[in-house]
């Protein structure tokens, strides 16, 4: 049995330990980087194209851009043939675009860089949460960045002797995401095809059309994983069975980001990710 000096010990310890939680939540976890690396067969291509994946910078007071940097500094190094940006590139409103396009320069001038809107970055959704009601300004900073934007777009890609058709859709939540006459019902090339969309979610607009990998954040994993059970209280879909990873969906895959950024500047068991997707 626990004698009473020892239960007064383990009460008086509490806020020591909270601060202590607190403090990592804040200042460690969201700034510790985790790379991960994955692959994921398509059947369409014989060498691997190395995909840089990154998701959800989140830009504002909670996400400095030095901490965005940080990341993109990593990336660097791990020479992708070709790198997607899954959307929500800020939270509110924008400021100091200058050093944001430096930053995300450093990326684009080194390897291919295409984007997809996220619900944060501008849009119905935004104009209604703090944000701006259009996504111009995000689409000024990413083409000034050298970044290209794919809003409901299709782009021919040749990158490492292959050709890929890349579509990127509209946000979800915007309910900007229309993939009629972007995507084909049957595909009419023998070319993979990879979609970039913010939300996984919108998987189920595309159940009808012929794609192989989808590209995704959105999520942030949760940001908040309990430990043990693997109980995430704040996903933000509908479909909680993808919270984040690769993931097979019938002959499909999906790959969601848990992001770099975050909300609220708070990070637990669920660490920020740069990922690699070797695509065969
Ligand atoms: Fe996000």
């Amino acid at each position: 049995m626990i004698s009473r000096k020892r239960f007064i010990r383990f009460l008086g310890s509490i806020p020591f330990v909270g601060a202590i939680g607190a403090g990592y939540m804040r200042f460690a976890e969201p700034n510790w980087y985790e790379v991960t690396e994955k692959t994921v067969s398509i059947g369409r291509f014989r060498t691997p194209l190395r995909v840089l994946h990154l998701s959800d910078f989140h830009a504002s007071e909670s996400v400095s851009l030095e901490s965005i940097e940080k990341a993109i500094d990593i990336s660097l190094g791990l020479g992708g043939d070709i790198a997607f940006l899954t959307g929500d590139f800020i939270t509110g409103k924008l400021s100091n675009e200058n050093e944001y396009q430096r930053i995300l320069k450093k990326l684009s001038s080194l390897v291919r860089t295409y984007a997809c809107i996220g619900n944060h970055d501008g849009g119905k959704w935004s104009g209604l949460n703090h944000g701006y009601k259009d996504f111009s300004k995000v689409r000024t900073l990413l083409e000034d960045s050298g970044v290209k934007l794919l809003f409901n777009e299709e782009e021919r890609v040749e990158v490492s002797g292959k050709t890929l058709s890349l579509v990127g859709l509209g946000d979800l939540w915007s309910g900007d995401t229309k993939p009629k006459g972007i995507l084909n019902t049957v595909r009419s090339r023998d070319e993979a095809v990879i979609v970039l969309s913010h939300n996984p979610d919108s998987k189920e607009l595309l159940k009808k059309y012929d794609w192989d990998l989808m590209c995704c954040g959105h999520t942030h994993g949760g940001q908040f994983v309990i430990p043990l059970i693997g109980f995430r209280p704040f996903l933000p879909v509908i479909d909680k069975s993808f919270p984040e990873g690769l993931l097979s969906w019938g002959k499909r895959h999906v790959h969601i980001s848990r992001g770099i950024g975050n909300l609220h500047g708070l990070r637990f068991n669920c660490r920020p990710e740069i990922s690699i997707l070797n695509v065969v």
